[in-house]
């Protein structure tokens, strides 16, 4: 097989078909990117997977989409298909340097924060449960975050956070697409827009590491 990758035998490791034979080349793609045996950068072409999973091309053009739409592939003009750079060590270094540095940014930014901030944030917290697209969830999410750090008087801790926000984005779709939109957490975002307008710096970091810890927690289950 082409690429260096065994799909025909990825296809065979599989046990019990899924009802569609769509479900069925998705399930298999997807525990092989997860678990690291698909690497990051290898194209997935369509002919390539019918053959080797044997089914019609319309079925793996669908798993594809699927696949997309849970941000573990990246479609680029020329190769197609491609596995996205998404590993269980970088989701849990993302985390780690988010839980690190947003505490540092919101605690320096609160003091600062104007009512437009504060208006902005809430703003984004009313778009994010009218968005139905979860492709469009990430940014905003990124955006709410960073308009509660915005005023931390640092602009290159302010750059970093935002680095990492939008490096998280493509597990946040991921894990949406998985777990479903209530794994928001809006509940922590109207808790932090609450506290850093009440000026109470311990309240609004110990909801945000909260807010960090959980989801870390409930992302690092989908690598294992
Ligand atoms: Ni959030």
């Amino acid at each position: 097989m082409e690429d260096g990758f065994d799909f025909a035998r990825l296809a065979a490791e599989i046990g019990d078909r899924p009802r569609t034979a769509s479900e069925f080349v998705q399930r298999a793609l997807r525990a092989a990117i997860l678990d690291g045996r698909i690497p990051p950068g290898t194209p997935l072409r369509q002919e390539a997977l019918a053959a080797a999973f044997d089914v019609s091309r319309m079925p793996v053009r669908e798993a594809l989409r699927q696949l997309e739409a849970q941000a573990l592939l990246d479609f680029t003009p020329h190769k197609g298909a491609v596995v996205a750079e998404i590993s269980a060590q970088d989701q849990a270094d993302t985390y780690l340097i988010r839980r690190a540095l947003e505490p540092v940014a919101f605690a320096q930014s609160i003091p600062h924060l104007t009512r437009d901030d504060l208006d902005r944030a809430e703003d984004l917290i009313s778009d994010m449960d009218r968005e139905p697209d979860h492709g469009r969830l990430g940014e905003l999410n990124r955006r709410f975050h960073m308009s509660l750090y915005a005023r931390a008087g640092s602009p290159k801790l302010v750059r970093l956070v935002e680095r990492q926000l939008i490096e998280h984005d493509r597990y946040l779709r991921f894990h949406l697409a998985m777990l479903g939109r209530d794994r928001m957490s809006q509940d922590d975002h109207i808790a932090m827009v609450k506290a850093a307008a009440g000026r109470d710096i311990t309240a609004a970091i110990s909801v945000l590491q909260r807010h960090i810890d959980v989801a870390a927690e409930d992302s690092a289950r989908f690598f294992n």
